[in-house]
């Protein structure tokens, strides 16, 4: 099924260079089982796998994915502890097959408040992973995107004040440059799980233009054929940028 779906893309042709996720609903998924929050967050991380995997096999460039908020570190510590502990056994256990695959991993967000094992996990992943030319996956960890806005604003601040920069210089393109994005595209298309229909603090400059996929999907029963679904439906639209059809 999933490989029908695959044809289909590709007689399709364009495939979104970039796309973004914000995996939702794993703390739902687990209380449907019974289940501690932190099973549901494990279960999920079987999904990053699926459709990381899916993104290269459909020719994606970037891949970027919400796996923890800025605003997450007010969960309680257990469910902090247990999502840090899944992060570092993720790249432990993963980093090896990433580098195989040709990913290159980036974490983007406030990393100085991970555990120093987590920082130092996110250090090496991103060290080992460096050379991978197939796919960019970029982990959001101890992100919000007012706070990467706020921080931009700050780094330009710095370069007006010590003259590398005129203040008539601070346009569109120097915030771009000063985001933890700046060396990728903007997203072509987000993909939200779970049903919910909000941005939850996540890319917002960067999503100014892209198209939104909502599925009721929950993250941890997430395939790589949700992804290609979401990819499908993207090949129908059209996108006008502000613009009107040709
Ligand atoms: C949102 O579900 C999900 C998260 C806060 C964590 C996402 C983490 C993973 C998918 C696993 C780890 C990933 C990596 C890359 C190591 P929620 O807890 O808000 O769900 P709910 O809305 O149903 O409560």
């Amino acid at each position: 099924m999933p490989d029908d779906l695959l044809d289909r893309i590709r007689l399709n042709g364009a495939v979104p260079h970039h796309v973004a996720i914000i995996m939702d609903g794993n703390g739902r998924w687990a209380r449907e089982r019974h289940l501690p929050r932190p099973l549901g967050h494990r279960a999920g991380m079987k999904a990053v796998r699926d459709v990381v995997e899916g993104a290269i096999a459909a020719g994606m460039e970037v891949l970027t994915l919400f796996a923890f908020s800025e605003e997450n570190w007010q969960r309680p510590t257990s469910e902090v502890s247990a999502l840090m502990e899944l992060l570092e056994e993720y790249i432990a256990r993963e980093a090896a097959e990433l580098r195989e695959q040709g990913v290159a991993v980036h974490v983007l967000g406030d990393r100085t408040r991970l555990v120093p094992g987590a920082g130092e996990a996110v250090e090496r992943v991103e060290r080992e992973t460096r050379d991978g030319r197939a796919l960019s996956l970029n982990l959001c960890i101890s992100y919000s995107s007012r706070a990467e806005l706020a921080r931009a604003a700050r780094l330009l601040a710095e370069d007006v004040l010590r003259g590398a920069k005129r203040l008539e210089d601070v346009d569109e393109d120097a915030v771009r440059e000063k985001l933890y994005t700046a060396p990728w595209r903007d997203p072509d298309l987000l993909i939200r799980t779970s049903g919910e229909q909000r941005l939850s603090n996540f890319l917002l400059w960067q999503l100014a233009y892209t198209e939104l996929y909502i599925t009721p999907v929950l993250w941890p029963d997430v395939t790589r054929q949700v992804l290609f679904e979401a990819i499908l439906d993207y090949q129908q639209r059209e996108r006008r940028f502000g613009n009107v059809t040709a």
